[in-house]
């Protein structure tokens, strides 16, 4: 499995990489940072076999976009994948479906594996409409790729209701998300297999359960990831 921490708009000390840094990791384990971070951590993730992301990038290679930073930009101070469409950045940022599509096309221009977030708002599940936003937030973030590019990407499920609340679906409503997602992709692109990652409060006693989800990939962990036991529990649970 694949544990992918999102360090959000934190601050990211000397002590906690040194921590994060005793173990080593077989590449199953990423981090992505706030920008400012990148250069300073990246050599010392990667020695300690843990992948390197950044929280998002800009959908253009470069111009007059004060403020943002492009894929080559920060494919070259190290990243390795970053993460695309996460919904704080779809509520606060309006980032929709659309630009979230040209997110996914300028990161893997730049080689970098693009870590695709989506998932339902507390209303739509209420709802009953989870499979359907969720299909087609996925379909709209992949539409023209090549099918030897889904190999190169990962979604992430993380209901917004989720996300830093405590609360988390059943197992059984996870695995149909995961099913849904890697059923659509296997029908329009030629049979191949995407991976699915879950996310939203999953920390270090829920990580074991969440763990036995029928054809998971692994998780995006938000607040657990600070925490190096934490984090470290999840790996290992
Ligand atoms: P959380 O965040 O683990 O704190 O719920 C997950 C995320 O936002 O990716």
């Amino acid at each position: 499995m694949q544990f992918f921490g999102n360090f959000k708009m934190n601050e990211v000390t000397d002590e906690y990489i040194d921590k994060l840094c005793e173990n080593t990791y077989e590449k199953n384990v990423g981090l992505a940072l706030p920008a400012c971070y990148i250069d300073r951590y990246a050599k010392r993730l990667k020695d300690a076999g843990i992948l390197v992301g950044a929280e998002n990038l800009h959908e253009k290679a470069s111009g007059a976009y004060t403020g943002e930073l492009s894929g080559s930009m920060l494919k070259n101070v190290g990243c390795d994948f970053v993460l695309i469409g996460h919904s704080e950045r779809r509520k606060y940022y309006g980032e929709t479906n659309e630009i979230v599509h040209q997110k996914v096309l300028a990161a893997l221009s730049s080689k970098l594996k693009p870590v695709i977030c989506v998932g339902e708002s507390e209303r739509d599940y209420l709802d009953g409409k989870t499979l359907k936003v969720v299909k087609n937030q996925v379909l709209k973030a992949v539409k023209d790729l090549y099918s030897n590019e889904i190999k190169g990407i990962i979604i992430a499920y993380e209901p917004v209701w989720a996300i830093g609340t405590g609360r988390v679906p059943k197992n059984s409503e996870v695995e149909a998300v995961v099913s849904c997602i890697k059923e659509t992709i296997n029908k329009h692109f030629d049979g191949e297999n995407v991976q699915v990652l879950y996310g939203g409060s999953c920390n270090d006693k829920n990580a074991k359960e969440l763990k036995q989800i029928k054809d998971l990939d692994g998780f995006l962990i938000g607040g657990a990831c600070m925490d190096v036991a934490k984090f470290n529990t999840i790996i290992k649970a």
